[in-house]
């Protein structure tokens, strides 16, 4: 896609770009609602949306890129949207799967897949399978996610591992509880961002955001533009960064 970028791109530096860069991909109902369509033409916009920013990421070379895109709370909506849901997720994955794989992009599914309905839970089993070897930049897909069950899988996973003497309790710090999230050997978030002007995580990255820098903005998903992460980059430079210190 072809995208008019205003941003003076003189102002990002590019050795200082974040790491890992997460979105909360918010507004799709709303987008879609404005302009009197059922809200899954949102999502769909969504969708397109999806592929345009981690072209644009891959671009840039952002190492890590988390997309959130179906909570454990998700499941609550109509049964409709929810089919909606899944359903692009199934076409995002045999449409864009072989140009990923061959973009050198590594598929990371965050998330319960096992209660998703069989077409979906084989196709992200087949991405991740797929693209297992890669190293150009990871894509993180957050699906049946929720960052405190992710706390509570670790803290379960934790247990299991000290009863069978993998590891001792005096050994668990930090580092350790990290290496038990979805997101083990990943460096936690730089920077994320929520468009569609809601100011809350929402139950992301909960434990991997405690120093994460947030951009927010109005804009809804489907609206969000290259020029739009170009700006919460430049934003996120600008920022002193002290994780405690002075
Ligand atoms: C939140 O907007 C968005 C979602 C719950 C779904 C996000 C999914 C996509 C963008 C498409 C599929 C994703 C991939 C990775 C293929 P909302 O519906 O809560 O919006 P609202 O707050 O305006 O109602």
């Amino acid at each position: 896609m072809t995208e008019k970028i205003s941003n003076n791109l003189n102002d990002l530096d590019y050795e200082r770009l974040p790491t890992h860069i997460g979105i909360i991909m918010d507004g799709n109902g709303r987008w879609a609602k404005k302009r009197g369509l059922p809200r899954h033409f949102g999502h769909q916009e969504g969708m397109k949306k999806v592929v345009h920013i981690v072209e644009v990421c891959k671009e840039l070379g952002i190492g890590n890129l988390t997309l959130y895109a179906f909570s454990t709370e998700n499941w609550k909506r109509p049964s409709l949207e929810v089919d909606a849901l899944m359903n692009l997720l199934v076409v995002f994955i045999r449409k864009e799967l072989d140009r990923l794989n061959n973009n050198n992009v590594k598929i990371i599914i965050l998330g319960d897949t096992s209660q998703l309905p069989d077409i979906p839970r084989n196709e992200v089993e087949r991405a991740t399978n797929l693209t297992s070897n890669n190293s150009g930049m990871i894509l993180n897909i957050a699906l049946n996610y929720g960052g405190r069950q992710e706390i509570v899988m670790a803290v379960k996973d934790i247990f299991t591992d000290v009863n069978k003497g993998i590891i001792t309790i005096e050994e668990i710090d930090d580092k350790v509880i990290l290496e038990y999230l979805y997101t083990k050997g990943q460096p936690d978030p730089d920077l994320i961002i929520r468009p569609s002007g809601e100011l809350r995580l929402s139950n992301f990255l909960t434990y991997q955001s405690a120093y994460s820098e947030l951009w927010f903005s109005d804009v809804l998903w489907p609206d969000f533009t290259g020029d739009d992460l170009y700006s919460a980059i430049i934003d996120y430079q600008k920022r002193n960064r002290r994780f405690g210190g002075i």
